[in-house]
């Protein structure tokens, strides 16, 4: 049969489209949760593909097969205005590059959808695009590295299961800290944000030489702070050391929407730094997180080479559930 794909830009998103691209869709973020019913996880992708399709500006590109019509994939390109003026570039973003699970030849789908990025960069102005995909889509991975996108961050991601691993208070003393372990307070923001910017130095923005160092710390920043301004859905952690010093925050964000379609909430989207490395702090606050943040499951994210995070993680028998790529392209050059 001719496999050949062809790819047009379409004004919305039918649902049969998501139907064929989604309904067996095998790389699923929380495939991996035993308590979360793989059926209402999709539902939630699904909510995920549709609200990103309707943003305004989005660009929906659809793949199809040439000999059936029948829907192929589908790439969203987005622009991401907060990281385009904080950094001075015209930034954006694929939220989701999708490809027909029961196709025999995805890297064609992908081929082709990605043979059209360069013509939406240049009619929306864009300079700088990128996309995060799970390791197992190989397919997805050879046809990003063959169009010229460039791997900036391998991400790990672990989870506390709190039924089957329980809870409990925290004793700093446990940790060999002189001090407390508490929410966090307005006056704590400032001291937060600070060390935010300073210590993720390891994320993709750092690691991407086309963007300000200056401005990727001040993106770190923004984040953790945003933490601590939204008490409703975020958990912040603060390590307080005898003499009042702030020796370190875990902040991590809940899942409204993932809990509305499952019922389970997950507390992820973790940021956690120290003042001091190496003093058990870090351990500290992520038994804080894994114990006393609200949820079923608590995740802690990094990078692959970030030895320190992951070595904490397991020694809270934390399961490594989930393992992306990302990838940035510059247009500059
Ligand atoms: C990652 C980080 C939070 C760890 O906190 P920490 O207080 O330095 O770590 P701890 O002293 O509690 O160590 C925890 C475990 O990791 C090990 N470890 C810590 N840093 C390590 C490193 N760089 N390489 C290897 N192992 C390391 C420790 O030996 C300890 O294991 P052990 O108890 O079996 O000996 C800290 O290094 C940090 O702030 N890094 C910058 C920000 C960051 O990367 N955050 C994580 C991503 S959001």
């Amino acid at each position: 049969m001719d496999q050949r794909v062809f790819v047009r830009e379409v004004p919305a998103l039918d649902a049969a489209l998501l139907d064929a691209l989604l309904s067996q869709y095998p790389y699923d973020d929380h495939r991996r949760h035993r308590r979360i019913e793989p059926a209402k996880a999709l539902a939630y992708l699904r909510e995920r593909v549709e609200r990103a399709a309707s943003r305004p500006g989005t660009v929906r590109l659809v793949a199809e097969e040439r000999a059936t019509g029948q829907p192929a994939g589908l790439m969203l390109v987005q622009s991401i205005p907060e990281d385009s003026a904080l950094l001075g570039l015209s930034m954006a973003g694929i939220p989701f590059l999708l490809a027909r699970p029961d196709h025999p030849a995805p890297r064609r789908i992908y081929r082709a959808l990605l043979d059209s990025l360069p013509f939406v960069v240049q009619r929306e102005g864009l300079d700088h695009v990128s996309t995060r995909i799970d390791t197992a889509d190989i397919a997805a991975y050879q046809e990003l590295t063959d169009s010229g996108f460039r791997l900036v961050e391998t991400l790990v991601s672990m989870a506390y299961d709190t039924e089957r691993r329980g809870s409990g208070t925290i004793d700093p003393a446990v940790f060999g800290f002189d001090g407390v372990v508490r929410p966090v307070e307005a006056a704590d923001v400032d001291a937060v944000a600070a060390l935010a910017a300073t210590s993720f130095t390891l994320n993709r923005y750092h690691l991407d030489e086309d963007i300000p160092k200056k401005d990727a710390g001040e993106l770190m920043a923004r984040w953790a702070r945003s933490y601590c301004l939204d008490r409703d859905n975020c958990d912040v952690w603060i390590a307080e050391a005898a003499g009042g010093k702030m020796a370190g925050f875990l902040g991590t964000q809940l899942n409204r929407d993932l809990e509305r379609h499952t019922s389970i909430l997950v507390s992820g989207r973790a940021l956690l730094a120290v003042a001091d490395q190496r003093g058990r702090v870090g351990q500290m606050l992520s038994r804080a997180h894994t114990w006393m943040s609200r949820g079923d499951y608590k995740e802690a994210d990094t990078q692959l080479n970030n030895y320190g995070m992951i070595k904490a993680a397991f020694n809270l028998d934390m399961d490594m559930v989930r393992t992306k790529y990302t990838f940035h392209r510059s247009f500059l050059r």
